[in-house]
């Protein structure tokens, strides 16, 4: 069981998504503070990356992340699972959404953590897609653990009920709709409101090409979150999701009356749940951001394709190349389509220049920016012969420069 924690200090916020490290965040919310916790962590596999954004060249490399094997993947998830434990109510429940991968191992710690009395399902949600493997049956499930925090727990079973199967109504359709509180058929009770629903769950998944589809791959459909979020709590009640992706939880916890708390440690995913978030509330109420890292050090220690993102997208209001490997040298363009360079270290010097210069005229533009933590002398050196030679200018900008002139706008010092 979970040691007992020393009391968090800061007030429950809610409507806002925290950037950061979950366990941080968990760590200064206070204890028994929330209603229903879902989450849909990255699932501990032998690739040694997670695809965040869509595009493959897009990868944003974890490196040796799950080095130690599922050992150290279960001790990760552990800790935070422990932080979940102590924030729910004790009338709340938690979902932990997995797969094949790691479920097993971390049903172990969910029911060391809260209790094996609370597991209340496992929940299997079933799907079709592409792709089979050529030995194996095809593996077309994710497996959901729901626990609760205690034995007195919200269960909105009637929100949740499902339509009767054609076949199931013709034959009893004389009770369906007439017997009030149900009839016990010994199939099943049959309940005017509609069927209970089964552990297993058909619900398609975003296809690729769905227009609801933001390009996160891990994105779950917000048929799955209402389910759980119906089920789960109440109108006005705290719904959490840590691990939050592109914003599916708060998106439909918002839709359905319910108060949220977002958290992802990628910058991207919370610039995109918050539009996703604006977008439903037709911008009337700011959702703000926490923690979104704005400072020298954070940035320097960003993984590169967020860097690059956050520089060209934030700060230069353009687009990143689809591409890695079609790019040459550029990373995107900025908001007058020039091309752009981010380079995530200090002291620039002119071979980069050189490149980039390649890079514009193969582009017919006759103008372009390099961002860096700082430029050798030999770069200014070489911007100011290619522009008198070539009549091409390159800008050459520091993140400093652009932080100051971000935060000018932003209000800030
Ligand atoms: C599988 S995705 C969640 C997808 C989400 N359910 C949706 O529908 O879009 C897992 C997310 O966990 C985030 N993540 C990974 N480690 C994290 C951490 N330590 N703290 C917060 N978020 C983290 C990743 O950035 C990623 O966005």
């Amino acid at each position: 069981m979970p040691k007992k924690k020393v009391e968090a200090k800061e007030e429950l916020r809610t409507g806002v998504i925290y950037c950061g490290d979950n366990l941080d965040v968990m760590e200064r919310l206070p204890t028994e503070s929330i209603d229903l916790i879902y989450i849909d962590p990255p699932f501990f596999s032998n690739r040694h990356y997670e695809v965040i954004w869509g595009n493959g060249a897009e990868l944003r490399a974890f490196g040796d992340r799950w080095k130690g094997g599922v050992n150290v993947y279960v001790q990760w998830m552990r800790e935070r699972l422990m932080e979940m434990h102590r924030l729910l109510k004790p009338t709340g429940s938690i979902y932990v959404h997995l797969d094949w991968h790691a479920v097993h191992y971390i049903k172990c710690e969910m029911d060391d953590i809260f209790g094996m009395g609370n597991f209340r399902n496992e929940i299997i949600w079933c799907y079709r897609g592409a792709g089979y493997p050529k030995k194996d049956f095809g593996r077309r499930h994710d497996n959901i653990l729901r626990y609760s925090k205690s034995d007195d727990y919200i269960f909105n079973l009637d929100d949740v009920r499902e339509e009767y199967a054609e076949a199931t109504k013709e034959r009893f359709k004389h009770y369906i709709g007439n017997v009030r509180g149900g009839k016990d058929f010994g199939l099943q009770t049959l309940h005017p409101l509609g069927k209970q629903p089964d552990d297993w769950w058909q619900i398609q998944p975003i296809a690729p090409s769905a227009k609801a589809r933001l390009g996160y791959p891990t994105q779950k459909p917000e048929e799955l979150l209402e389910r759980i979020i119906k089920a789960s709590s109440n109108e006005g009640d705290i719904v959490a999701d840590f691990f939050m992706g592109g914003g599916t939880t708060i998106v439909v916890a918002e839709r359905l009356g319910r108060r949220w708390i977002g958290c992802d440690v990628s910058p991207i995913a919370c610039k995109l749940a918050r539009r996703r978030v604006k977008k439903l509330i037709k911008d009337e109420r700011e959702i703000e951001v926490i923690g979104m890292p704005h400072d020298l050090d954070e940035l320097k220690k960003m993984e590169p394709f967020e860097f690059q993102n956050h520089i060209i997208v934030d700060m230069l209001h353009g687009t990143c190349s689809r591409t890695k490997s079609a790019d040459y040298g550029i990373d995107g363009h900025d908001f007058g389509h020039n091309p752009v360079q981010i380079k995530q270290s200090e002291h620039v010097g002119r071979p980069v220049v050189q490149k980039f210069e390649s890079a514009i005229r193969r582009e017919k533009r006759t103008k372009g920016i390099i961002v860096a933590f700082s430029f050798s002398k030999t770069a200014y050196e070489e911007v100011a012969r290619i522009k008198l030679d070539e009549g091409i200018e390159i800008e050459l900008r520091t993140v400093q420069e652009l932080l100051q002139d971000y935060y000018r706008r932003m209000g800030r010092k």
